[in-house]
């Protein structure tokens, strides 16, 4: 009792501060807002066929993101060459084995390394994976003491054992909860994790990551209409991909996009950016990801902006306090990943990611889905909190705060076997 008294202290409080910063959870506060429809082209002519769709509707709208949102993912910037650090047949998954490579990008002299790890069900000749990154290092997502510890920067953190920008053992095992590697090996998937940081450290300088690789004369960061991290981190996605292609065991074929919140709106752009990807994961992806940004509900695009300056590209700055001008919003951003499946799952408790957007970023997308014959969300209200909606786009809300749990990976696991499974 006296637990609930003190969290609704606690959220008078934090809502309160929210409100005198302009954010609004309130459905009534909400301004009258029109989507742009992704099946009508600027001059009113409709969409009418996938053909159209593909060749110049989709193009239009993917332009939009790339230039005024994520930024242009630099052409020619791929690894080319994998190391391979460590495998082994023994790991605490009886049935998994793992393997950890470096991918390793070059110019010159200098050398950024980031590390993959690669859990794969013993007895599967080519398994479907699960790719996504995490925030605290490789070593945080399993108590496997044989996990490489990720020397690249990190945000202090003394409860998860990073101090002075740098991970420890202390770290080991910290974020397992939000990975059911066990259930993804049970169910004869893989599970490959990258560390984000080893990217593209996430904080507002792009002198590190993958950043000095990319530019030379005197440019030293982005341009206005070139990536932010959110793009980089997508691109490590991809040369993750291209680096399971090789891995003989994978079914490259079969590679699930998963991330959660700021990794959410990575997974989406990896989906969008990358048509290999057979499937996308959006976990509580939120304003960025699968929200509606012009319900201006929750986290909004000013204050993302300003929080996380370095997250998408200078071209989208101009939008802050302004979403009604925005000429696209984030249900186009699914509907480009038309006809993959694509899942979308919100937290009740996480209102700064807005549950209800994130479900109307699906709903809205699916007529697109509807051109391919395939359906989407097809009500206009969100199902009941723990009622999962599987179509070709799946939907859940599940009880509780902003994270990943057991709960939300059972749901991957049956929709990725639904739409994968031969
Ligand atoms: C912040 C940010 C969100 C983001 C989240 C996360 O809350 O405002 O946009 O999704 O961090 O990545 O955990």
């Amino acid at each position: 009792m006296k637990k609930t008294k003190l969290l609704i202290i606690l959220l008078i409080f934090v809502t309160g501060l929210n409100a005198q910063d302009g954010i609004n959870y309130d459905e009534n506060l909400m301004p009258a807002y029109t989507l742009p429809d992704p099946l009508v082209f600027p001059g009113g002519k409709k969409v009418k066929t996938v053909r159209q769709w593909e060749t110049k509707r989709k193009p239009q709208i993917f332009r939009m993101f790339e230039e005024q949102m994520f930024g242009k993912i630099p052409e020619g910037l791929d690894i080319k060459e994998y190391r391979l650090l460590e495998e082994s047949d023994v790991t605490p998954y009886p049935n998994g084995r793992r393997k950890q490579v470096a991918l390793v990008l070059k110019k010159g002299e200098k050398e950024l390394l980031i590390q993959l790890l690669l859990y794969l069900p013993k007895g599967v000749a080519k398994a479907p994976v699960f790719l996504g990154y995490n925030f605290k290092g490789n070593h945080s997502v399993t108590p496997d003491k044989a996990v490489i510890i990720s020397s690249s920067w990190a945000r202090d953190d003394a409860a998860s054992g990073i101090t002075g920008n740098r991970f420890s053992e202390k770290s080991r095992g910290t974020e397992a909860s939000r990975w059911s590697i066990q259930r993804m090996l049970d169910a004869g998937y893989g599970v490959a994790v990258m560390y984000y940081g080893d990217v593209d450290p996430d904080r507002d300088d792009f002198s590190d990551g993958v950043h000095p690789f990319c530019y030379s004369g005197d440019q030293k960061k982005p341009l206005p209409g070139e990536w932010g991290a959110i793009a980089a981190w997508s691109w490590g996605l991809s040369q993750a991909l291209n680096y399971l292609e090789t891995e003989p065991a994978v079914d490259a074929g079969k590679v699930i996009v998963f991330g959660h919140s700021r990794l959410g709106k990575t997974a989406l752009w990896a989906g969008v950016t990358d048509p290999r990807f057979a499937l996308v994961i959006s976990n509580n992806s939120g304003c960025g990801g699968a929200a509606l940004s012009k319900r201006i509900f929750g986290e909004t695009v000013k204050r993302i902006n300003t929080s996380f300056p370095h997250w998408f590209c200078d071209n989208f700055k101009p939008y802050n306090d302004r979403e009604q001008d925005l000429p696209f919003d984030q249900h186009e951003l699914i509907a480009l990943i038309a006809p993959r499946p694509v899942y979308i799952a919100s937290a009740l408790e996480d209102q700064w990611a807005d549950p209800k957007g994130e479900y109307l970023g699906g709903y809205y997308a699916s007529p697109v889905y509807h051109l391919y014959g395939k359906k989407g969300l097809e009500s206009a209200e969100q199902p009941p909190v723990g009622v999962p909606v599987m179509n070709q786009i799946g939907y859940h809300i599940r009880p509780g705060k902003h994270d990943v749990t057991d709960f939300d990976w059972e749901q991957y696991i049956r929709f990725a076997d639904m739409h994968l499974q031969d």
